[in-house]
C-alpha cells in the first residue's frame, strides 16, 4: 500500500508479530507437546493434533498421556512433596521469584506462542494474559516468604491435581500453581487439549528457575488425562472449566478426601442505569464480551440497559461493534482474534441459529475465512430466552432492557450462575447498593474484566465455589496444622417402659419458628444409658427438609445488623445459661455420662465467642495495581444444612448454628441421632431468644436417609457434614446437584475456620477518578 493510499483511507495496515521464535521453540522440542514430569520430558507422541485455530495448520503433535503415565506423575509429585514444603517458605519464594523473572524475560515469546496457540489477539496476550501470568508468580513468592509468620498455623494439602481450560492457558496455570506452591504443594497440572504450548513453555522455565524434579509436572492430554487425574491419589483436585465437566468431577471425588475447587461457567449480566457515561460503558462492554473472542467465563455477556436509553445505547454500540477489526491473532492491530477450535465455532453458530428471538445484529465488518465469528449482538430478549440462560462462550452478546432498579436485579439474578457482574451508573451510591445484592463472586463498578493476583475472583452458585488470588486463594491451597480426628459413630442406646408420664410429650420438629410434627409421622423412642426410656424424638423426612429449607428461603437473617446478629446470639446464650441445670441433667441421661455440665458451659462459651465475631470478622480493602480499591466483602454462603456429631450432642449443635448465625446464613440443623433429645429440649431456647423464623430449624431422625437429600436439594448452599464419613459421602454423591459447596468441619477452637466456612468473599471493583 502506498503512502498515498493510506492518506487517502486513514485505513489501518497490518503489524505483523514475528513467529519464527515460537516455531523455531517448537522444532527444537521434536515437534511435540509431551509431558514434563519429575524433571524430564515425554514420553512424546503424536496423538493428537495441536492446531493454530487462525489457520486451521498443525502447531505441534500432542502425547495424550496415560492414566499409566499419570499415575507415575502424582507419584513423582508426592516423592517430592515433603521436601518441598520443608523446605521452606522463604526457600520457595526464591524459586517463585526465578520463575517470574524468567517469564518476564521470555514473555515476547509467551504472548507469540500463547497467541498462535489459542487464536487470542497479540494485543491482549502480550499486555494481559503474560503480565498477570507473572504477577501471579511474584505476588504469590511474597504469599511463600510470610507463610512462616502470616499463616504459621497452615499447612499444604500435598499434591494438587490441576485440570485447566482452553481460554487463558497460561494464567489459569500460573492461577493454579502459583499458591500450590507457595503453600508447599507439588502440583500435576493438565492444559487443555486445544492450548498446551505455553505450558510446555512453562516447564522449560521451571527446569531453568531451580524447580526441584516433581515439585512441577505438566501432562498434556483430553478429558481422558483428565479423568485419570481426577481418580488417581491426588490430594486435590482444582478445575476451571464448563460447568458439565465441574459436575463430573464433584461426583468422581465424592467418595474420596480430596478437597476440591471448582470455577466454571458463568452468564455475567452486565448492567447499565440511565444514568450511566454511554460512551465508556461501551467501551467497557467491548471489553466485557469481544475481549477473547468472548471465550471468558465472566463475560459480560448478557447485557441489561436501563429502557430508556436502550435504543440510543444499541445505536451507539452497533456503530462501535462496526469497527471492530477481526483477523490475524498475531497482527497488533486487530480487536478480534480467532475461535479455539472448528468445534467451538461449531457451538457458537448453533446455539445463535436456535435462537429465533429478538433481533440479532452480526458487525458489518470484515470477517476472515476460518474460525471466525463476527461480534455478534441480539436485543430484544426476555430473561427466560435461551440465549439469556445459555453460556455461548463466543463473541455474541445478548441484551434485554429493565426498568427500575429492583426490576434490574431479579433479571440480573435470574440465573443458575453466579460468577461476575458488572454496573454502570455515575451515582455511586446506588452502585455500592446495587452490587451486595447482585449474587456474584466478582462485582466491577464503572470497569470490567478487572483481575490482579491479590484480588479473590470465583463464584457462587453453578460457576463453582473457592477462590482464586489474594490471602483468600491460600486456603484452598492450604490446611490447617492441627488435623481434626474424625467424628466418632456412637449407637443409641436401647431399652425399654415408659416415660412414666400421662400426657404425651413427644419431642417435635423445629421449623419456620414452629414446633411442627414430623411429616412421617413417626418418632423414635430415646433410651439413657441404664435402659431407661427418656422420651421420644420426631424421624424428619425429605418434606421436612423442603420445610425447613423453604423457611430459611424466607428468612432475612443475612439482612439484619451484625449488632442485632449479635445481641441475639448472647440472648440464646444468656437463655441457655438459665437452663443450664436442665441441660446438664438431660444430657447426662442421654449419654451416661457427667460430662453434662462442661458441655453446656463449653456451649454458652461458643455462643458468646460467636456474638463476639460478629461485627469482627472483616473484609479487607485490596492492594491492586489500579487507582482504585478492590473490596473483599464477606457475605453469607446463604442457606446451611448441617449433619451435627453424635457426641456432644448439645454443643455439636449449637458450635455449626452459632458459626453460621454469626456469618449471617440461616441453617438447618439435623441432630445427634443417637441422643437427639438436647436438639428437641434447645428449640425451647431458640423460642425464648428472638431468633427469627426460619433462622434456625432444627430436625431429628436417621441421618442416613437425610443426607442424599440434604446433598440433593437444589436451595440448599452449603452442607456441614460433621458426623463422619457415611453421611458425608452421602451428600457429596449428589451435591453436584447445585455444585454445593461441602464441608465436613474444624478443631472447635479454629474459629476462623468456621468463620470461613460460613462465609465467601465477593470481591467488588471500584476505580477512582473521572
Ligand atoms: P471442558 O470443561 O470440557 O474442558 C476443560 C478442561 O477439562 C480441559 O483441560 C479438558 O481436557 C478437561 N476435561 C474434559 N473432560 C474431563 C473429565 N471428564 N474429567 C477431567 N477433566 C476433563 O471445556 P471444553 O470442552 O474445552 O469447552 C466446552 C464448553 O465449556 C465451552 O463451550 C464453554 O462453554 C465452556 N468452558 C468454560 C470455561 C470457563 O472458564 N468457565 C473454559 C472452557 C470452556
Amino acid at each position: 500500500m502506498s503512502i498515498e493510499t493510506i492518506f487517502d483511507t486513514m485505513d489501518y495496515g497490518t503489524a505483523p508479530e514475528d513467529r519464527r521464535a515460537a516455531l523455531q521453540w517448537i522444532a527444537d522440542h521434536g515437534g511435540i507437546s509431551g509431558p514434563y514430569v519429575n524433571g524430564t520430558w515425554g514420553p512424546f507422541r503424536d496423538d493428537m493434533p495441536v492446531c493454530n485455530p487462525a489457520t486451521g495448520k498443525k502447531l505441534a503433535g500432542m502425547t495424550i498421556t496415560s492414566a499409566d503415565e499419570v499415575a507415575a506423575a502424582v507419584a513423582a509429585a508426592h516423592k517430592a512433596q515433603p521436601a518441598w514444603e520443608a523446605s521452606g517458605g522463604p526457600a520457595r519464594a526464591r524459586v517463585l521469584y526465578a520463575i517470574a523473572r524468567l517469564m518476564q524475560k521470555h514473555a515476547r515469546l509467551l504472548s507469540v506462542m500463547e497467541s498462535l496457540d489459542n487464536g487470542k489477539p497479540i494485543r491482549e496476550s502480550r499486555d494481559i494474559d503474560i503480565p498477570l501470568a507473572i504477577r501471579h508468580f511474584y505476588h504469590h513468592a511474597g504469599h511463600a516468604q510470610l507463610m512462616p509468620t502470616a499463616l504459621a498455623d497452615r499447612v499444604a494439602l500435598g499434591v494438587c491435581g490441576q485440570i485447566i481450560p482452553w481460554n487463558f492457558p497460561l494464567l489459569m496455570l500460573a492461577w493454579k500453581i502459583a499458591p500450590a506452591l507457595a503453600m508447599g504443594n507439588t502440583v500435576v497440572l493438565k492444559p487443555a487439549e486445544y492450548t498446551p504450548m505455553t505450558a510446555m513453555l512453562f516447564a522449560d522455565i521451571c527446569a531453568q528457575s531451580g524447580v526441584p524434579p516433581g515439585v512441577v509436572n505438566i501432562i498434556t492430554g483430553d478429558g481422558s488425562t483428565g479423568e485419570a487425574l481426577t481418580a488417581s491419589n491426588v490430594d486435590k483436585i482444582a478445575f476451571t472449566g464448563s460447568t458439565a465437566v465441574g459436575r463430573r468431577i464433584q461426583n468422581a471425588t465424592a467418595t474420596s478426601s480430596k478437597s476440591l475447587t471448582l470455577e466454571l461457567g458463568g452468564k455475567s449480566p452486565y448492567i447499565v442505569f440511565d444514568d450511566a457515561d454511554i460512551d465508556s460503558a461501551i467501551e467497557g462492554l467491548v471489553d466485557a464480551i469481544w475481549f477473547n473472542q468472548g471465550q471468558v467465563c465472566c463475560a459480560g455477556s448478557r447485557l441489561l440497559v436501563h429502557e430508556a436509553i436502550a435504543d440510543d445505547f444499541h445505536h451507539r454500540l452497533k456503530a462501535r461493534m462496526d469497527k471492530l477489526r477481526i483477523g490475524d491473532p498475531l497482527d497488533k492491530s486487530i480487536d478480534v482474534g480467532a475461535i479455539v477450535d472448528p468445534i467451538q465455532l461449531a457451538q457458537i453458530q448453533r446455539l445463535v441459529a436456535a435462537n429465533d428471538a429478538g433481533e440479532t445484529y452480526h458487525a458489518n465488518t470484515p470477517v476472515p475465512e476460518g474460525c471466525f465469528y463476527p461480534p455478534t449482538l441480539i436485543t430484544g430478549l426476555h430473561a427466560a430466552d435461551t440465549l439469556m440462560q445459555e453460556e455461548i462462550f463466543g463473541p455474541v452478546l445478548v441484551s434485554t432492557t429493565f426498568r427500575t432498579q429492583a426490576e434490574a436485579i431479579e433479571i440480573a439474578n435470574n440465573t443458575k450462575y453466579g460468577l461476575a457482574a458488572t454496573i454502570w451508573t455515575e451515582n455511586i451510591n446506588l452502585a455500592l447498593d446495587i452490587a451486595p445484592k447482585l449474587m456474584a463472586g466478582v462485582v466491577w463498578v464503572n470497569a470490567t474484566n478487572l483481575f490482579d493476583a491479590a484480588a479473590g475472583f470465583g463464584g457462587l452458585r453453578e460457576s463453582g465455589f473457592g477462590r482464586e488470588g489474594g490471602w483468600e486463594g491460600l486456603q484452598a491451597y492450604s490446611k490447617p496444622a492441627t488435623a481434626i480426628a474424625p467424628p466418632a459413630s456412637i449407637a443409641a442406646f436401647s431399652g425399654q417402659g415408659t416415660t412414666g408420664e400421662t400426657v404425651d410429650r413427644t419431642a417435635k420438629l423445629y421449623i419456620g419458628g414452629k414446633q411442627t410434627r414430623p411429616d412421617s409421622g413417626y418418632s423414635q423412642a430415646v433410651f439413657g444409658a441404664k435402659g431407661l426410656l427418656l422420651g421420644h424424638a420426631p424421624i424428619a423426612s425429605r418434606k421436612d427438609i423442603r420445610n425447613a429449607i423453604q423457611a430459611q428461603a424466607a428468612c432475612d437473617w443475612g439482612k439484619i445488623s451484625g449488632h442485632l446478629r449479635a445481641q441475639i446470639l448472647y440472648y440464646i446464650a444468656e437463655n441457655l445459661t438459665a437452663q443450664a441445670t436442665g441441660f446438664a441433667a438431660r444430657l447426662d441421661a442421654m449419654t451416661g455420662t457427667t460430662t453434662g455440665a462442661s458441655e453446656v458451659d463449653a456451649a454458652v462459651d461458643i455462643l458468646f465467642t460467636y456474638a463476639a465475631w460478629v461485627d469482627k470478622f472483616e473484609g479487607r480493602a485490596k492492594s491492586v495495581p489500579i487507582r482504585g480499591v478492590a473490596l473483599a466483602m464477606r457475605e453469607p454462603v446463604g442457606r446451611i444444612a448441617a449433619l451435627c456429631p453424635d457426641a456432644a450432642p448439645l454443643l455439636g449443635l449449637v458450635m455449626p448454628m452459632a458459626a453460621a448465625l454469626s456469618t449471617g446464613n440461616t441453617i438447618t440443623l439435623c441432630a445427634s441421632q443417637p441422643f437427639p433429645l438436647a436438639a428437641t429440649d434447645f428449640y425451647h431456647i431458640i423460642e425464648a431468644s428472638d431468633v427469627p423464623a426460619g433462622a434456625v430449624n432444627i430436625l431429628t431422625g436417621s441421618q442416613a436417609d437425610l443426607a442424599p437429600h440434604l446433598g440433593a436439594h437444589m436451595d440448599i448452599d452449603s452442607v456441614w457434614c460433621l458426623s463422619g464419613e457415611g453421611a458425608t459421602q452421602a451428600v457429596k454423591a449428589k451435591a453436584s446437584s447445585n455444585i454445593k459447596r461441602v464441608w465436613t468441619g474444624a478443631a472447635p477452637e479454629d474459629h476462623l475456620s468456621w468463620l470461613d466456612a460460613g462465609t465467601e468473599i465477593k470481591t467488588i471493583w471500584i476505580p477512582y477518578g473521572e
